[in-house]
Order: structure tokens, then sequence, then C-alpha cells
């Protein structure tokens, strides 16, 4: 993804799915990168990811978030992205960080500065992990399978869709706790 012409692309929500998503329910939309204002920041978007909770959020019903609205940019469920510009103290230029509610499928957001979340890139993990295995994906596997499944010794965890991203990880969960 690149600003070399000072515009940025984004997927906008341009009808409500009926059934499965057509193309013409999503937009791609091109306009001018924004101008931050003091404590901002600009980010650009490296990875963002795709999950089922996105086809919900299109949706006009009852849910545990607010549905996206006709013409708003995708929500992301997660984002990482690198700081292009910033007017805020402790933020830099190069640094990485997570979208949060910011975030998006866009090329280019903005985020105030007080809600910056810097990711802990000197760990040396892919930064894909940080929307995968450390982001939602991990903690609803683990919590799902040992807060929710409670399983107790002898019994055997099957998996429906361990394929997936959740579900393989509740496998690798189960495999290391020698379920
Ligand atoms: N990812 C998260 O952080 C997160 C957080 C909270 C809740 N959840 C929920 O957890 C569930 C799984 O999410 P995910 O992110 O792991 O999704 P995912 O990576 O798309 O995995 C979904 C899995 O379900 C399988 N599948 C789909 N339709 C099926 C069907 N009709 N019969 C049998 N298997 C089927 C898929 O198989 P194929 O690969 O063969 O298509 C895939 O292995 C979803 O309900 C999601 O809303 C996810």
């Amino acid at each position: 993804m690149s600003n070399s012409n000072h515009t940025f692309k984004s997927w906008r929500l341009n009808k409500r799915p009926v059934g499965e998503i057509k193309n013409s329910d999503l937009s791609l939309v091109e306009e001018e990168i924004p101008q931050i204002n003091d404590n901002e920041v600009l980010a650009r978007t490296i990875y963002f990811s795709l999950d089922p909770t996105n086809r919900i959020w299109m949706s006009d019903v009852d849910q545990y978030m607010e549905p996206v609205e006709i013409g708003d940019i995708m929500r992301a469920g997660g984002s990482i992205a690198i700081v292009e510009e910033s007017k805020t103290k402790d933020v830099s230029v190069g640094d990485i960080i997570q979208g949060g509610m910011h975030g998006g499928w866009q090329e280019y957001f903005i985020v105030p500065g007080n809600d910056v979340i810097k990711l802990p890139i000197e760990t040396g993990l892919p930064l894909t992990a940080f929307i995968s295995v450390l982001g939602f994906t991990g903690p609803t596997a683990y919590f799902g399978l040992l807060d929710i499944g409670k399983p107790q010794k002898g019994e055997t965890v099957v998996v429906s869709a361990a394929a997936g991203a959740v579900g393989s990880i509740v496998c690798q969960i189960a495999k290391n706790k020698r379920m």
C-alpha cells in the first residue's frame, strides 16, 4: 500500500447483504488522506483481519456491537499499522500500533494519541501473531475451551471446525494440557 498520490482506498458498506455477500454490497472508495490535528497520529495499515463476525456487523440485527452503518468504512476485528505521522508525544513515526476501533478495511486511519496501543515488536514475534493468537483469536480459544467448556480429566475434546482460526488454537491448547 502506498500513498504516492496522497489518496487512500477503503471498503465501505454499500448495502446490507441478504444471504451470501455480493460484490455490490461493498464499494472500494478512494479519497484524500486526512490531515491530522494536534494529539493525533496517522497510521498506515499493514494487516487487517477478516472474521466471521464481519458478516454480523453488516446486518442491522440485534448483536453485541453497533452494526456498521451504510456508507461507513467496514470495521476490522483486528489491524496492525505503522505510524506515518505523529503530532503526539510518546508516539513516533515508525512505531507499530494496533488499530483497535480506529482501524478498518482501509489503507490509512487516524488515531487519537491517548488511544494508541503500541505493539511490543521487540519480542521478535511475527506481526500477524498480534491479530491472531495474541489478538482476539487466542483468548477466544483459551477462555472458550477452559472457562466455558470446563473440560474435566478423562474427557475427550472434540473441535467441530478444527481447521479454523479459533478451532486450531483450541486443539493446541487441548494438546498442551494433554486433554
Ligand atoms: N476469530 C476470533 O477472534 C473470534 C472471536 C470471537 C468469536 N469467534 C467466533 O468463533 C467462530 C470461528 O471463528 P474463526 O475466526 O475461527 O473462523 P474461521 O477461521 O473462518 O473458521 C471457521 C471454521 O468453520 C468451518 N466451517 C464453516 N462452515 C462450516 C459448516 N457449515 N460445517 C462445518 N464447518 C464449517 C470452516 O471450515 P472451512 O475452512 O472448510 O471453510 C473453518 O474451519 C465463529 O463463530 C466466530 O464468530 C471468533
